[in-house]
């Protein structure tokens, strides 16, 4: 263990599970030890956490890939790091990385899957689990490869002020559709169409959703992206084209419910718009990760795609990030930033 590093760090652990929407009282802050690396690994120490919705199922267990984190035990999660001690034959101190080092100050990393190098030139390097990370991917595959939009269609995304969202929107405006954005409140509503640059955007919150997207997408909604299920997914699917293709991705609306799903909307005006419903796993589409990051980054670079993150500083406030993002509350993506 090199000298300049601590012996302990900061921790987050579950310290139960939540009922419901999370709150702070369901996590802990503890000290942990910094491990040291075998061969073949890795230490690395935590720049950015990301905070994403799926770790609402792996907390409740019912994520359909990632094993289930138990009270006491170090809150998963997606990190960028930067690596101090290196006995892995393709990492050197002072590389930047995307791994996995959990709501924690400290990490091991080892193997190769999972793992990807950061070029800090390139791009910010927090926008490796942002953007251009797997929220990043998980727009391109979702909106090119499943929603096939062509130029002059109308392209509909809920979440839109959220990384995949806003991500599916710019796209889809760089493919030549029109990007209308479904969002909670008038400022996301405005981020959405002023630094997104999407021509529409709806709130949800106010008024009757169905009309509301009706004038929004006066010829009817091509692709629908959709990002939360339930009343939204419902209203969407009442306003489809003829041949629309819609594109499940997340049930945000969902996560913190316990028990049964609610009764689900009618399927009948899929079949009326002869629409195409089709599933997305973000993991079946790794193939596809070079070409999104030579375009992203590029776009990226040339101002044509932008980004917004809604950033904790501290990992003491890394619970409380979280239950905001489960709450609604996070404008961009959410991150926190480690001292
Ligand atoms: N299929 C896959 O492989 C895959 C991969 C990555 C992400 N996803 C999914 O993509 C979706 C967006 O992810 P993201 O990282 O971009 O998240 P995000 O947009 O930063 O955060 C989620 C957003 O969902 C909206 N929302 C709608 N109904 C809600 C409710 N009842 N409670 C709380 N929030 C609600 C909120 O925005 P508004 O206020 O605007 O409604 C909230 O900000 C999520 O459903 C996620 O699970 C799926």
């Amino acid at each position: 263990m090199s000298p300049k590093l601590p012996g302990n760090q900061r921790q987050v652990l579950l310290r139960r599970y939540p009922e419901g929407v999370p709150e702070t009282t369901d996590f802990e802050l503890a000290e942990g030890p910094v491990p040291q690396p075998a061969n073949g690994e890795f230490l690395s120490r935590t720049l950015y956490l990301s905070l994403d919705p799926y770790l609402r199922g792996v907390i409740s267990g019912r994520h359909l890939y990632a094993e289930q984190v138990r009270p006491g035990g170090v809150m998963p999660g997606r990190t960028v790091a930067q690596v101090v001690e290196s006995r892995h034959p393709d990492f050197a101190p002072g590389d930047i990385a995307v791994c996995s080092n959990g709501w924690q100050e400290y990490g091991l990393s080892a193997g190769a899957i999972d793992l990807r190098k950061l070029d800090p030139e390139a791009a910010p390097v927090s926008t490796g689990i942002g953007i251009l990370g797997m929220p990043g991917l998980t727009a391109w595959a979702g909106l090119l490869h499943l929603g096939e939009p062509m130029p002059g269609e109308t392209v509909l995304v809920s979440a839109a002020c959220g990384p995949v969202g806003s991500m599916v929107g710019q796209l889809a405006r760089i493919a030549g559709c029109q990007a209308v954005g479904i969002a909670g409140g008038a400022e996301k509503c405005s981020i959405v169409k002023d630094e997104f640059g999407f021509a529409e955007c709806v709130d949800y919150k106010t008024g009757d959703l169905g009309e509301k997207l009706k004038a929004a997408c006066p010829g009817g909604i091509d692709v629908y992206f959709d990002n939360v299920g339930g009343e939204v997914l419902a209203a969407a699917m009442a306003n489809l084209a003829q041949g629309a293709r819609v594109v499940l991705c997340g049930m945000m609306s969902g996560y913190n419910n316990a028990g049964p799903p609610p009764p689900g909307p009618s399927l009948i005006p899929l079949i009326m718009a002869r629409a195409i419903l089709r599933g997305l796993v973000v993991y079946d589409h790794e193939d596809k990760q070079k070409d999104f990051l030579r375009a992203c980054t590029r776009w990226l670079q040339e101002g044509r795609i932008r980004y917004r993150e809604d950033i904790a500083h501290g990992i003491d406030k890394a619970p409380e990030a979280f239950c905001r993002l489960m709450r609604g509350k996070n404008v961009g993506k959410a991150l926190v930033r480690f001292a």
